[in-house]
């Protein structure tokens, strides 16, 4: 396909661009990200669809042609504003922003999808192929991965505020599914509290004793999981610190 004129910017990232097509969004790739990566985001979101989370709807994967080209996924639009806009435009009103984010991410860790890839298998192969940590420590985290509890949850893998969507229907929705496993919630937690904490340690706090006092969840599994998710996390080189995330595979005692 050849995408409108009128197409408009919304983000631009290493290997990717967002576009606003007015009631589609396409997210075009160049070619250094995999085509089956692009294809395994299309496949999370429509398994994301029939579980029932609202969520925009899987359109398409295409190849674009023309000034702009590259595989691209095409999703339904969701007319609204994000989170993290609303948490930035009203600081005031944090508080009750993350109530509604946690209260989210608690609804959609009740879903369960056994088609999706699992989350211990994701991280295992991660693990693996970090070359920024020596065979000690990679054995040591995935002896930590396997003495973890084994859960089956619908886990997002990137949830943070960008990707909540308050739709102009005052309903939330969850966009940007590339990272989704079925596994444990907690992993889901650390990952979100290490994305806030990247920004404001404040604000990291806050929601790690907001989700665990409203899901009944212990803080310490949370923790637990921090450098195994912090290892993932380095493993897929985006922007992120690396000195930060290398300090939380550290910061536990491997005695
Ligand atoms: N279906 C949609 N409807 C409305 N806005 C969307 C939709 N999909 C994406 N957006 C907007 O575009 C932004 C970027 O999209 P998305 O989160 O999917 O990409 P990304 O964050 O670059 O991806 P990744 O985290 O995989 O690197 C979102 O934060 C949101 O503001
Ligand atoms: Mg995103």
């Amino acid at each position: 396909m050849i995408l409108p004129d009128s197409k408009i910017e919304l983000a631009r990232r290493g290997n990717k661009v967002v576009y606003d097509l007015g009631d589609k969004i396409a997210k075009v790739f160049n070619d250094t990200k995999p085509v089956s990566d692009v294809f395994n985001e299309a496949l999370n979101l429509a398994r994301i669809n029939e579980c029932g989370i609202r969520s925009p709807k899987a359109l398409e994967v295409t190849e674009v042609e023309g000034d702009t080209t590259g595989w691209a996924l095409l999703t339904s639009k969701v007319p609204g504003t994000t989170l993290a806009e609303k948490m930035e435009a009203e600081p005031q009103r944090f508080g009750e922003y993350l109530e509604q984010f946690v209260d989210l991410q608690i609804e959609i860790h009740h879903y369960t999808s056994p088609l999706l890839n699992r989350q211990r298998d994701k991280y295992a192969r991660m693990i693996g192929g970090l070359e920024a940590i020596n065979a000690t420590q990679r054995y040591n985290l995935m002896e930590r991965l396997d003495g973890m509890k084994k859960e089956f949850k619908v886990c997002h893998g990137d949830f943070n505020p960008t990707n909540v969507i308050v739709g102009d229907d005052g309903e939330l929705y969850v966009c940007d599914w590339a990272h989704a496993t079925q596994g444990a919630p907690a992993a889901d937690v650390a990952m979100t509290y290490l994305l806030f904490a990247l920004g404001s340690k404040e604000q990291a706090e806050a929601y790690l004793d907001l989700y665990c006092e409203r899901a009944d969840m212990p803080k310490q599994v949370v923790r637990q999981w921090m450098p195994i998710v912090a290892a993932s996390e380095l493993a897929r080189k985006r922007d992120l610190e690396e000195s930060f995330l290398m300090s939380w595979i550290d910061v536990f005692d491997y005695q």
